[in-house]
C-alpha cells in the first residue's frame, strides 16, 4: 500500500524561485494567497490572479489584493476553485456568474468554464469579462503530454460525459466519467482528504493510462470537451482569432 507523499515541494520553496525569476503573472486556485505573498508579488511589479466561483469569493479576493478575478463556472474542467462555501454552493454556470462578478468588483474579470471557441469568447466579453481562460480546449493539442487514452477520451467525449467528483484527488473536480468514478460513488467514505487521495491514487491512475485503459485513469475535462480539436496549439489559437473576427462581424450585421 503506497503512503501519501507530498505531490509538490513546500509553497515557500516554489514561491521563492518564481519571485527570483520575476514571473509576471501569478495565478492562485483554492483561495487567496497569503497577504504577505501578494505584497511580495506586487513588489516585483507582477500581478495576481485568483479563481472565484461566487460573487462573495470574488469580493474576498479583491479585498486580499488580487488584481484580476477568474470567474470559474461549473462547466470548467479540473478542480473547482471554491474556497469560501461548500463546493455545491459554488456550482454557478459561467453565463450567470461572469456578469454578477463583473458588477460586484472593479478589477478585470476573466471568464472560465465551457469556453471552447470564438463563440464562447464573444459571449464572455458580452457578459462583462475582459478575457477568458480556456483549459479543456487545449487538451487534445499534440503539445499536451496527457496519455493517449485520455486524449482519445476527450475527443470522444459528449456533453453529458463529465461529472464533478472528489474521487481522484479528494477535492471536487470535473472529469470524464469512467469505471473508477462509478465504483467509488458507492465508496465515498473511503475517499481521503486532498491531496492524500491523489497521492495514494496516482499510481493506479498512471498505470491504467499506461495500459491504455481509461477505466482507472484521471481524465479531467470540462463540459465543452466535445468541441476540443486535435490541432497544434498555435493553429488552434489562430483559428479562434479568425473565427472571433467572423463572429463579431456577423453580430454587427444584425
Ligand atoms: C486538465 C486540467 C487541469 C487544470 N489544472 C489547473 C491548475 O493546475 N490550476 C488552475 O488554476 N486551474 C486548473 N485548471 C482549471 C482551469 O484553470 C480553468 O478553470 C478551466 O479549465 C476553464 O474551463 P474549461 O476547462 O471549460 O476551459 C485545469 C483545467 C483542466 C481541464
Amino acid at each position: 500500500m503506497p503512503e501519501p507523499i507530498p505531490i509538490l515541494g513546500p509553497f515557500v520553496d516554489q514561491f521563492t524561485v518564481l519571485l527570483e525569476e520575476k514571473i509576471p503573472v501569478f495565478s492562485f486556485h483554492f483561495g487567496p494567497a497569503p497577504i504577505e505573498a501578494i505584497r511580495e508579488i506586487h513588489a516585483i511589479g507582477s500581478i495576481v490572479l485568483a479563481t472565484a466561483t461566487t460573487t462573495n469569493e470574488a469580493k474576498t479576493l479583491v479585498e486580499a489584493g488580487v488584481d484580476v478575478i477568474i470567474a470559474q463556472g461549473f462547466e470548467a474542467g479540473g478542480h473547482r476553485g471554491t474556497f469560501a462555501v461548500s463546493y455545491e454552493h459554488g456550482l454557478i454556470g459561467t453565463a450567470a456568474l461572469v456578469p454578477q462578478i463583473a458588477d460586484a468588483v472593479s478589477v478585470p474579470v476573466v471568464a472560465a468554464g465551457g469556453i471552447m471557441d470564438a463563440r464562447g469568447i464573444v459571449a464572455a466579453f458580452a457578459l462583462g469579462a475582459s478575457g477568458v481562460q480556456m483549459g479543456t480546449a487545449f487538451l487534445a493539442c499534440p503539445e499536451n503530454n496527457i496519455p493517449e487514452v485520455y486524449r482519445q477520451a476527450v475527443l470522444k467525449c459528449k456533453d453529458e460525459d463529465t461529472v464533478i467528483t472528489e474521487v481522484f484527488s479528494g477535492k471536487p473536480a470535473r472529469a470524464i466519467r469512467n469505471r473508477f468514478i462509478r465504483e467509488m460513488e458507492n465508496n465515498r467514505d473511503k475517499v481521503l482528504p486532498f491531496p492524500a487521495q491523489m497521492s495514494i491514487g496516482r499510481f493506479l491512475y498512471q498505470t491504467s493510462a499506461q495500459q491504455s485503459s481509461p477505466d482507472f485513469a484521471s481524465m479531467w475535462a470540462g463540459q465543452g470537451a466535445a468541441l476540443a480539436e486535435a490541432l497544434p496549439a498555435g493553429e488552434l489559437i489562430e483559428k479562434i482569432i479568425q473565427e472571433f473576427l467572423a463572429v463579431t462581424a456577423s453580430l454587427q450585421l444584425k
